[in-house]
């Protein structure tokens, strides 16, 4: 017997002239008068699950059907028949339903055929993949990775698999976790009592990446168009809806290009990863608009359709600080923007995405390049509309007296970066790159407000189960 997947057979891929087999697990069941059980089953290869009707013919129908629960693992075989059930184009006549898998205590099974609240579902990370939402999600998270490769892969980008383990901190902020192999009960000392790191695995102190940029930066300047996609880690505390203590990057890297190419890159990224979802995922887009965020297709519409707006960090501020509206936090030139000025200049002033371009040096990252003007820097950052800084990026300081003053200024150690300066001694070229955020842009995408269910394990302070 062939397998299909519900995706396949709602899709109408399946024979409609010999049995087919479907294997998931049970959503729903429900007995009708007439003697016969609509089992929903699901596979998570679409949003809707296959309705398997089971006649009471089937040999196991009172002993095992009848008492199929949510959860539950089964085999089907039966033929693809058009449904006349609304919303669902097929339906499967069972002619078998094997068990595989019961599901023990039915009743403190956590995922109920019912709506979860978030929170509750954090709770249960291992089995939330089982809900319409987080499969949903999980599923729209593939099309944007795919969307993605797809796109650097077209545009002559080639992937480099950058290290996470390091030793150097890529954005000099000190978020940094730790990789040691020492003995916390009994640590290494040097003569003068501090710990001795020399002997540790790696002979010095090592950290879990902030940023692969520094690396994919080498890269850059010898395969001129280049970008890393993986996995990175910030120890800041921040429990907040928009932070993890691990989440993924994509960071392109492009040589002989300044900050406005970098800027043009980061809209033609957006724009086809998002469009690939409205192609891609319409019944996980129809779900996340009825049940999660009114308007969130039109707001991912918009994304694709409109020209991003790109406007100075000085520009911001002057618009910021004639607003009506209360902050809480107040705005001069100089300071860091907050989400909540982020998001007044795209949902009220701009009414979409903005770029926001060259900022004051003072809160932004070493490596960044010096303006003419001597105090803002070409760094540029997307805001969208409902969740502010999506993307954070910057042409690099490409020449070696800039940078090495920029380090000292921020008291940074020099021989921490000592083969980066190397790419500023041979071959130096205006290069320029950004990082966007992945489940920031899932959480965008998807309506779902918390970074913390776009993930399938978070990682946030205090939180590290599973
Ligand atoms: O602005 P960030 O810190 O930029 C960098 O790391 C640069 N090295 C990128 C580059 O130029 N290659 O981070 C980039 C993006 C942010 O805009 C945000 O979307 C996301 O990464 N981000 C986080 N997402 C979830 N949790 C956190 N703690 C995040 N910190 C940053």
């Amino acid at each position: 017997m062939t397998s299909f997947s519900c995706n396949a057979i709602l899709s109408g891929r399946a024979p409609a002239d010999a049995p087919v087999t479907l294997k998931g697990w049970v959503r729903t069941r429900r007995d009708s008068k007439a003697g016969l059980s609509f089992v929903h089953i699901s596979d998570g290869s679409s949003f809707h699950p296959v309705q398997v009707v089971a006649p009471a013919a089937l040999a196991n129908y009172a002993s095992e059907v009848q008492k199929l629960t949510a959860g539950c693992a089964v085999e089907a075989t039966g033929t693809i028949v058009p449904s006349p059930a609304k919303g669902q184009p097929f339906e499967m006549q069972a002619t078998d339903l094997k068990v595989v898998g019961w599901v023990e205590d039915p009743d403190t099974y956590p995922i109920q055929p019912k709506p979860h609240t978030m929170e509750f579902l954090r709770e249960v990370a291992h089995l939330r993949p089982r809900t319409n939402s987080i499969g949903a999600m999980t599923r729209v998270r593939h099309t944007l990775a795919m969307a993605i490769h797809r796109f650097f892969h077209e545009n002559g980008f080639l992937w480099i698999h950058t290290p996470i383990i390091t030793a150097a901190d890529a954005e000099g902020a000190g978020e940094l976790f730790r990789v040691s192999t020492l003995d916390f009960a009994n640590l290494p000392r040097t003569p003068e009592g501090k710990v001795d790191f020399t002997k540790d695995f790696f002979g010095k102190e090592a950290f879990l990446t902030v940023s692969g940029q520094l690396n994919v930066e080498s890269y850059c300047l010898a395969l001129s168009k280049v970008y890393t996609f993986g996995p990175t880690f910030r120890a800041e505390n921040s429990n907040t809806s928009r932070h993890l203590a691990e989440f993924w990057m994509i960071e392109p890297e492009i040589a002989f290009a300044d900050l406005a190419q970098d800027a043009s890159l980061a809209e033609a990224l957006l724009k086809y990863i998002l469009k690939a979802v409205l192609d891609e995922r319409g019944d996980d887009m129809a779900f996340f608009e009825e049940r999660i965020e009114k308007g969130v297709i039109a707001k991912v519409q918009a994304i694709v359709d409109k020209e991003f707006v790109r406007m100075d960090y000085t520009e911001a501020i002057t618009i910021l600080e004639s607003a009506k509206q209360k902050f809480e936090y107040p705005v001069k030139w100089g300071t860091d923007l907050q989400s909540e000025h982020e998001r007044y200049l795209a949902e009220k002033h701009v009414g979409g995405p903005v770029i926001l371009m060259n900022y004051p040096k003072e809160i932004k990252a070493f490596y960044m390049r010096m303006n003419d003007d001597g105090k803002t820097v070409a760094a540029m950052d997307v805001l969208a509309p409902g969740i502010g800084e999506i993307v954070g990026g910057s042409q690099r300081e490409e020449r070696l007296d800039h940078l090495d003053a920029r380090i000292a200024q921020m008291g940074l150690d020099p021989h921490g970066y000592g083969w980066y300066r190397d790419l500023r001694r041979y071959g130096s070229v205006p290069h320029a790159g950004f990082g966007l955020g992945f489940e920031r842009t899932v959480a965008y995408v998807t309506g779902l407000s918390n970074v913390r269910d776009v993930i399938p394990f978070p990682r946030t302070p205090g939180n590290a189960r599973y």
